[in-house]
């Protein structure tokens, strides 16, 4: 296909504004997919990812597009993963196309994530198409939407595309807009390859997947070719394009994007963003922008049942082959015996890959505190990268600790402002810029990554019912007094419980924290005291009294419901216990205790 011929664009939009109905449509109306194959939400492909309504893999499809100027255009969507989580991902496939459709639902308008994948394609040069979808609903308001993209975002909506992704309205002058608003893809066949890695995953029928976009060059069948940020050669086994499914093609020219098969035997052996060369003939440069991607959330996954540890780590091993910035090694902890210490791009991705564990592995598990990276600066000039709150060196050898901050970007209705401003606050927050945008405000807040990971979405879904939008980038390292916080139960310390915070906010952790576990560890015949300390100074304590024989006795015997629910409770409980020292810990407050209200 001769450049002039070729669009490739990717669709920028908050989660839930109809990115993939949208797309369906698309495919649907340029009869790529013969309409009996014609799946609900074709680009969603794995379960998890549909269940939460999130795409996570970018996926990509090629359309043939035959416009009303009477000519055939191939045009390649790229569907870029729709979480902060994934923002180095998002910035790639930004890169790997010249343009964007950006969807805002127009019942609803601009959110924060959306704003943040704006900037990506901005940074990456791209022409902006605003779409302007759920027409059909009666509180459509097209005007007011339009507005505040211009307000908000700054760019030209006057030209935006009023489109029901659900009827099919509008879809037409999305496709012609497509060809006739986005520039054509720039690229010399003459030279020598440079092709981007976009992004790979592991295909159990064909092994590693590679998603590749050519810059120049021609890449072929047979081709030797190198990556030129690991230094990998392989052979190439098979080219082909995603229409959605895969087909097979001889090369792939400038501008085209497809995927390749290379005997690359797992996914980590991928760098997104690397360039793919010709091993004989290679380019002088790498494409810029490159990074290795580098987990910043940690905790650990521990078996509930420990008969299970060997079947976790089939799991774990197997979801990193598919997943290269998900890491692991294994940790012993006194508490909860053998289990892996897992490194995460972020929260959601903890998430997922917890989920996807539990569920299709099957195994029940402990999740420990999240923990973010702290520098850990030592009086001898030393420097030390502390991954787990447990490893934290003696106090009388650290000269300073630094910590991790974002820039957290949230869009509010009005009058959930003073409850959004409070929640950041809270946790140490410094206010960067508000502004307005019709009844909506925008805040921008320095934070410290580690008031965000354990709770934070949470606590700002519910302080706005739901109605903030959130966003955030990493922003660098900053000194403060932190000191890690151990939690003893009848005397033994629980590594799982052990944190890092604040050292002016330590007791007022410290003493919440010892009031959550006094509900949650179900009482034993003996008193046991539960205690917060730094060091080995306590900061907080509370005492779990002893049982009595019989635990209905205080029902004074007359209500049998109570009775009941108390002996269910107690029954329940038992069923995921933790041994520590003489007592009996349930797994849910391992997560519970660590949540703040
Ligand atoms: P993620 O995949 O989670 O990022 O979401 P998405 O942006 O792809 O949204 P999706 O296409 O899943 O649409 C979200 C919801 O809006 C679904 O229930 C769709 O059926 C619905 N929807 C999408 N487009 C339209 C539309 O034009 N009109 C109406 N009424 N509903 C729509």
């Amino acid at each position: 296909t001769p450049l002039s011929h070729i669009r490739n664009f990717s669709i920028v939009a908050h989660i839930d504004h109809g990115k993939s109905t949208l797309a369906d449509r698309l495919i649907q109306q340029t009869n790529t997919v013969a309409e009996r194959d014609m799946k609900a939400q074709l680009l969603d492909s794995m379960d998890i990812e549909r269940e939460r309504g999130i795409t996570i893999k970018a996926n990509t499809v090629r359309i043939d597009y035959l416009a009303q100027d009477g000519e055939t255009y191939v045009l390649n969507l790229i569907d870029t993963p729709g979480h902060v989580d994934f923002a180095y991902e998002v910035s790639r496939s930004m890169r790997a196309v010249e343009g964007s459709l950006l969807v805002v639902d127009s019942t609803q308008g601009v959110e924060a994530q959306t704003l943040a994948n704006v900037y990506h394609a901005i940074e990456a040069d791209h022409d902006l198409i605003p779409v302007l979808n759920k027409i059909d609903l009666p509180a459509s308001d097209c005007d007011r939407v339009a507005e505040q993209i211009e307000d908000v975002i700054g760019i030209d909506a006057s030209g935006a595309i009023a489109v029901s992704a659900k009827t099919g309205q509008g879809i037409t002058e999305t496709l012609e807009a497509i060809v006739k608003h986005l520039p054509a893809p720039k690229g010399d066949r003459d030279a020598p390859l440079k092709a981007m890695l976009v992004d790979s995953w592991y295909d159990s029928y064909l092994g590693v997947v590679v998603l590749v976009r050519i810059m120049d060059g021609v890449l072929k069948k047979g081709d030797q070719i190198r990556m030129m940020q690991t230094g990998a050669r392989y052979g190439v086994d098979r080219i082909g394009v995603f229409r959605p499914a895969m087909q097979v093609v001889d090369e792939l020219g400038p501008g085209e994007i497809g995927f390749i098969n290379a005997s690359i035997k797992q996914v980590r052996d991928t760098k997104v963003g690397d360039t793919i060369t010709h091993d004989k003939k290679p380019a002088d440069k790498p494409l810029p922008g490159f990074k290795p991607s580098q987990p910043v959330v940690f905790c650990g996954l521990f078996p509930v049942d420990s008969a299970e540890f060997e079947d976790l780590r089939d799991a774990i091993e197997k979801l990193a082959l598919n997943d290269a910035s998900f890491s692991y090694e294994m940790e012993t902890s006194a508490a909860l015996g053998f289990g892996f210490r897992c490194g995460f791009l972020g929260l959601l991705h903890l998430e997922v890959i917890r989920d996807r564990i539990e569920r299709e592995y099957d195994i029940e598990l402990i999740t420990t505190a999240p923990s973010v990276i702290y520098h850990v600066f030592m009086k001898d000039g030393t420097q030390q990268d502390l991954h787990n709150p447990a490893d934290m060196p003696d106090l009388t050898y650290v000269d300073h600790i630094e910590e991790p901050r974002i820039k957290a970007t949230i869009l509010v209705p009005d009058e959930y402002l003073g409850d959004v401003l409070k929640l950041c606050q809270d946790r140490r927050g410094i206010q960067l810029d508000l502004t307005y945008a019709g009844a909506r405000a925008m805040v921008v807040y320095d934070l410290p990554l580690n008031e965000v990971v354990f709770d934070f979405y949470d606590r700002l879904k519910s302080v706005t019912k739901g109605y903030a939008s959130f966003d955030y980038q990493m922003e660098g390292y900053r000194q403060d007094n932190l000191v890690k916080m151990s939690i003893l139960v009848n005397d033994e310390p629980v590594d799982a419980l052990s944190m890092m915070v604040h050292r002016d906010r330590a007791e007022m952790r410290g003493r919440a924290m010892c009031e959550k576990l006094k509900d949650l560890i179900p009482r034993h015949m003996f008193k046991i005291p539960i205690q917060a300390a730094i060091g080995g100074k306590v900061i907080a304590r509370e005492t779990l009294s002893a049982l009595r024989k019989d635990v209905t006795a205080k029902c004074y015997g007359g209500d049998a419901t109570r009775k009941r629910k108390l002996l269910e409770k107690q029954k329940a409980g038992k069923k995921k216990m933790r041994q520590f020292g003489k007592v009996e810990i349930p797994q849910e407050a391992f997560i519970s205790a660590l949540k703040m209200d």
